[in-house]
């Protein structure tokens, strides 16, 4: 199936409104990350805020975001978007962030997942990269997920004909840095197809639509190892996502509970604020499910649509900018 792509000169005013629009939901999250959904309901999150779970001044965003501008600070050393992304640098990158609060917001890290933090350490003893992340049933947190999106500004992802092969063989290898388990590498795969579209200019429900089209004849060939991993995707790949109750959506730390959460959202609302709010306010992991919907919605609303007083208080704003300038130089 055939997604038309952006004109190139749009490119970089969406990797801004992408990076901004993840860093953003991430922080709108952060302060009430781990609170129950029904926290949420006498108490709505409606705009930044200070303190909370991590007691963080307010545009503070986490680990999320942290990694997501590790990966986009590998794709754009020389060469990075070209063949295979260096994932030595993006492993001392990951490192550096754990250790010495590399790319965080105010120079602490706060906010370390299992996983990642297994196998940043498997790292630091040597092992190889794309070997790192553990791969057992419970190591499929959002970890990859939330810091994924980068990748669909890689040549791999922008290629007017895209090679779902290729895109795949790359998204495995940058998310088994911290994620080894293939259905890890199909919810970000399933993501990135729906970033791309929408980075193509078309609308939510066009990009989901363009997601299932592409996946699943590709899916029911069965020639990858994640045709066992499809049947959690189903309500991914279903077009009845948006219409499931709020009750039957759940925004755990799990991947495949994120993607649904993100899709979720940005399916049923029709501007930035409104997909980011209704992400965070689903409750439990509401930096990563913010994190995850606001790169789509960044993606969808273009910068011009993220609130000017949350682009004012997002940690870092301009650090962010010269990023994504320099991602897609
Ligand atoms: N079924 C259900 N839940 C699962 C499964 C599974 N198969 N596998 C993992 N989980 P973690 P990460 C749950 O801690 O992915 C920061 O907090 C698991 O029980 O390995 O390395 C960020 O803000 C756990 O509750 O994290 C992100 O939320 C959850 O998935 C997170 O770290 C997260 O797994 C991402 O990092
Ligand atoms: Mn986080």
């Amino acid at each position: 199936y055939f997604v038309p792509m952006l004109m190139p000169d749009k490119i970089p005013a969406a990797a801004r409104a992408a990076l901004l629009g993840l860093a953003v939901g991430d922080a709108l999250g952060v302060p009430v990350e781990f609170q129950p959904r029904a926290a949420r309901i006498p108490d709505p999150v409606t705009g930044m805020r200070a303190y909370g779970t991590h007691r963080q001044p307010a545009g503070t965003w986490s680990d999320d975001s942290s990694l997501t501008f590790c990966l986009a600070e590998t794709l754009a050393l020389p060469n990075g978007r070209s063949a295979v992304p260096d994932l030595g640098d993006f492993a001392r990158r990951s490192i550096d962030w754990l250790n010495n609060s590399y790319w965080t917001a105010t120079g602490e890290t706060f906010d370390v997942g299992n996983a990642t933090r297994t196998a940043i350490n498997r790292l630091e003893r040597g092992a190889a990269p794309s070997l790192a992340g553990p791969r057992s049933e419970f190591d499929n947190g959002n970890g990859a997920l939330m810091r994924i999106l980068p990748l669909v500004f890689h040549q791999t992802w922008q290629a007017e004909a895209l090679d779902l092969n290729a895109a795949w063989a790359l998204t495995e290898a940058v998310a088994n840095v911290t994620h080894g388990h293939p259905r890890s590498t199909l919810g970000c795969f399933l993501y990135l197809l729906v970033a791309r579209s929408l980075l193509a200019g078309h609308s939510p429900a066009k990009a989901c639509e363009h997601m299932r089209l592409q996946a699943t004849p590709w899916l029911n060939n069965g020639s990858i190892p994640a045709v066992a991993e499809v049947k959690h995707y189903q309500r991914v790949l279903n077009d009845a996502l948006s219409s499931l109750p709020e009750e039957q959506i759940h925004s755990s730390g799990y991947v495949v509970h994120t993607l649904e959460a993100a899709l979720w959202c940005l399916l049923r609302h029709d501007t930035y604020a409104a997909t980011v709010l209704a992400a965070v306010n689903l409750g439990d992991d509401a930096d990563t499910t913010g994190a995850v919907a606001g790169g789509l919605a960044g993606l969808a609303y273009g910068e011009a649509g993220i609130p000017a007083e949350w682009l004012v208080a997002v940690a870092r704003r301009a650090d962010i900018e010269n990023l994504a300038a320099r991602l897609t130089r």
